[in-house]
């Protein structure tokens, strides 16, 4: 359901539609601040001791503000952080103290979204209700580690930047990464020799990789980072997290096609003409092929016919009242425009109208055939469907936001923010690189991930790529691509294939781990791409036990008898998809009730793809993800069998399919 966070990002990218000029913002001086350097001395400046507004619980101690980037020219270039002890004094600690206890830095992605909006939403302290008043989240981060939460590249959030400042590529993003790194040092100077753990989400998938690239590449760095991790990120190319996943993501949710045999065949067909049929096998066996895009062939086909047009379309042409106004004429056209049914579709060749446009076919046949989304969604606008959270059908969703909070005035002050620019939860041009569409040119983090591996091993670095079931956008299957096709610890991929469960703290099945040469794989049951969001508790668990803890669960271990795994392999979980859950959640901002289909339907679904395919499906294990939680409506029982009203509704919100995350 971060379907909000890159919701949000792309409303305010669509409606700020003229991108240049980019604004120039720079922090703000708040009364007290020292003169000089930067130095421990700042630690009251930055303490966070007014009341933040509506928050009526005592809070542990908490730093905020913003430092310099130091980078050449550029004095208003800052980012801004969010710091959170986790015991009293922990932060303060002198620079030789607390040696060896780690702590946290979380990241969110976009390019350009505010990772306060991860703070509020996935894993900080404080969270916001439907209404955007706070309430306290006992999951929250800082009960694992010292935690800080930074808005990164500059003029994200409340980072602040000039105009002409703003990142050109991800290179010149990990060297300000680095130089705010080593002010923020200054600040708490037991940071620099305590073990960090880097982590993040979504398109910090791009910007870790790339930090982590800087951090090698310096002889002095200011941090010793032993381990990242990255939830649903970018890391493979956008065919591999984007594309290839569909038929896994159909596999994992077959209500996408209503579980309908000749559908998954034409999607099988499709996938295998487009090459995105990659063999994983463990060991592998040779490097993937670098994926072909095959466009579009059919001639009317006018919005998009490329990837980078498709980005474009997504991302700047449209302006949401422009959306809203063809939303409705499309509906009212609906009528006289025959559906394109199987019947009409290509057989034995590539689709003409959708080219290798897979994931976008597939979605629009969800929104064209298939119930609850062909009642409950409006295809032009993608309100009712969640990229990022398959089972929520919600129309409008729930709102991640942020603004009743970040723009109170008194919040702005209590934190030290900058009064130059508004906090926004998204920023449209993140990278100058290409001012026109502020996209980012730099190459995607597989290109050298296998020499970032080689360095990791020379410096002991670890990492965790886990991954939430139940998003299609950036999907689980592209995780596992990019780790079979990278070299560590001398061997391509893993040698085994993940199949070892693990449980929550109170002994629920919570997904699959694997872990082999000091990387770890992690299958998330129940949760989309904003994993802390619809599961805190097992998010809590799987930071503090297989992040930041030691847990061997899942370890390939090589003994006298031969290689064992931890905890076991169960063959149940040794497959492709693992279904996700049965019920699709409808209703407005909370869950009203879910969408089941017929017993029989599934039935004879579960007898025809157990023959289809050698890699059989398993039953969910796990407890739905929970996505009503926060307005307390947690029920979601009552099969809904019956149609829906057509909601034909103006956009609250516009999903990008692409890279607004
Ligand atoms: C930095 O911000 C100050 C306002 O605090 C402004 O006067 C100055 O022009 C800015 N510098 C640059 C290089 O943009
Ligand atoms: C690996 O480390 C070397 C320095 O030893 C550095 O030059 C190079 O950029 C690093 N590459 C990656 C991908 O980390
Ligand atoms: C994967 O294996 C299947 C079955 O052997 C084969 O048809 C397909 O071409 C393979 N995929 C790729 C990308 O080589
Ligand atoms: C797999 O790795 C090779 C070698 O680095 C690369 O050329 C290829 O593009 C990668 N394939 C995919 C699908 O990522
Ligand atoms: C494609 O063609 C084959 C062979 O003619 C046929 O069996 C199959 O039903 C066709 N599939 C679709 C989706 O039309
Ligand atoms: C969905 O319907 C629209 C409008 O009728 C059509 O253009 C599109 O091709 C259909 N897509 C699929 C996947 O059926
Ligand atoms: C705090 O609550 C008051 C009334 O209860 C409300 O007017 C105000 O908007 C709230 N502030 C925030 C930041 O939600
Ligand atoms: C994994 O990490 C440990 C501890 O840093 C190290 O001793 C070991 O050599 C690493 N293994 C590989 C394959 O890099
Ligand atoms: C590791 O985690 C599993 C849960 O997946 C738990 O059962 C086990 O007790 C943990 N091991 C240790 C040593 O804490």
């Amino acid at each position: 359901m971060l379907g909000v966070s890159s919701t949000v990002l792309l409303a305010v990218a669509l409606v700020s539609a003229s991108l240049p000029p980019t604004p120039s913002s720079w922090p703000q001086d708040y009364p007290g601040k020292p003169s000089g350097d930067l130095s421990p001395a700042w630690q009251s400046y930055f303490q966070v001791t007014d009341p933040l507004p509506n928050v009526s619980w005592s809070l542990s101690r908490n730093f905020a503000g913003n430092i310099p980037v130091d980078r050449p020219g550029h004095p208003n270039n800052t980012l801004f952080f969010w710091a959170w002890e986790n015991t009293e004094g922990s932060l303060t600690a002198a620079a030789n103290e607390r040696a060896g206890i780690p702590w946290g830095i979380w990241l969110n992605g976009g390019p350009g979204s505010s990772s306060l909006l991860g703070f509020m939403y996935e894993n900080g302290p404080i969270h916001l209700d439907a209404d955007g008043l706070p309430f306290e989240n006992p999951f929250s981060f800082d009960h694992v580690a010292d935690y800080i939460w930074i808005d990164q590249p500059v003029g994200t959030g409340w980072s602040t930047t000039d105009s002409s400042g703003y990142v050109h590529d991800e290179d010149e993003m990990g060297r300000d990464f680095m130089g705010f790194l080593a002010n923020l040092v200054k600040v708490f100077p037991s940071l620099a020799n305590r073990p960090l753990y880097l982590t993040g989400e979504s398109y910090a998938g791009t910007y870790i990789p790339y930090i982590m690239k800087t951090y090698f590449g310096m002889t002095n760095p200011p941090v010793k980072i032993a381990k990242f991790a990255i939830g649903d990120g970018t890391v493979g190319s956008e065919l591999v997290f984007e594309y290839v996943p569909t038929l896994t993501t159909i596999e994992t949710y077959p209500q996408l096609i209503g579980y309908d045999p000749e559908a998954f065949e034409f999607f099988r067909e499709q996938q295998h003409l487009c090459g995105y049929d990659l063999n994983l096998t463990y060991p592998q066996n040779g490097h993937f092929p670098t994926l072909q895009f095959v466009n579009p062939s059919d001639p009317h086909r006018s919005e998009f016919q490329t990837l980078a047009a498709k980005r474009q379309f997504f991302r700047k042409t449209l302006s949401k009242s422009a959306l809203a106004a063809s939303a409705n004429i499309k509906r009212s056209e609906e009528g006289a425009v025959a559906k394109r049914d199987l019947s009409m579709r290509a057989n034995g060749t590539i689709d003409p109208w959708y080219g290798c446009f897979i994931y976008d076919e597939m979605i629009d046949y969800a929104f064209n055939f298939s119930a609850p989304w062909n009642t409950v969604g409006n295809p032009v606008t993608f309100d009712g469907f969640d990229v990022y959270q398959v089972p929520d059908a919600l129309n409008p969703e729930f709102p991640i936001d942020g603004t009743s909070f970040f723009h109170d005035p008194k919040a702005v002050s209590a934190l030290h923010a900058p009064t130059s620019k508004a906090w926004a939860g998204g920023i449209p041009y993140p990278f100058l690189g290409d001012p026109v569409d502020g996209n980012d040119p730099s190459v995607e983090p597989m290109a050298f991930l296998t020499d970032l591996a080689t360095n990791m091993s020379r410096h002991g670095v670890s990492i965790v790529l886990y991954s939430g079931n139940d998003d299609s956008l950036i999907a689980h299957r592209g995780t596992e691509v990019v780790i079979q096709n990278t070299t560590f610890g001398g061997i391509q991929g893993f040698t085994r294939r993940p199949a070892t469960p693990w449980f929550d703290d109170d002994g629920t099945h919570a997904g699959v781990i694997h872990q082999e040469r000091n990387w770890t794989y992690v299958l998330v049951e129940g949760a989309g791409h904003l994993v802390p969001y619809n599961q805190p508790a097992r998010a809590l668990t799987l930071f503090h036990k297989f992040i930041f803890g030691n847990n061997h669960t899942g370890l390939v271990v090589s003994g006298t008898d031969g290689v064992t795994v931890e905890g076991g392999e169960d063959s149940d979980l040794a497959v492709d998809a693992i279904i996700g859950q049965s019920g699709i959640y409808v209703g407005a901002v909370s869950t009203t009730g879910t969408y089941q289909y017929p017993a029989a339907t599934i039935a004879a679904w579960e007898e025809f793809i157990a023959t289809a395919t050698a890699t059989v499906l398993q039953a969910p294990r796990s407890s739905p993800g929970n996505i009503a939680k926060r307005s307390g409506a947690a029920s979601v029982g009552g099969a809904v069998g019956g149609a829906f009203a057509v909601v034909a509704g103006v956009a609250a919100f516009v999903v990008s399919l692409l890279l607004s995350i």
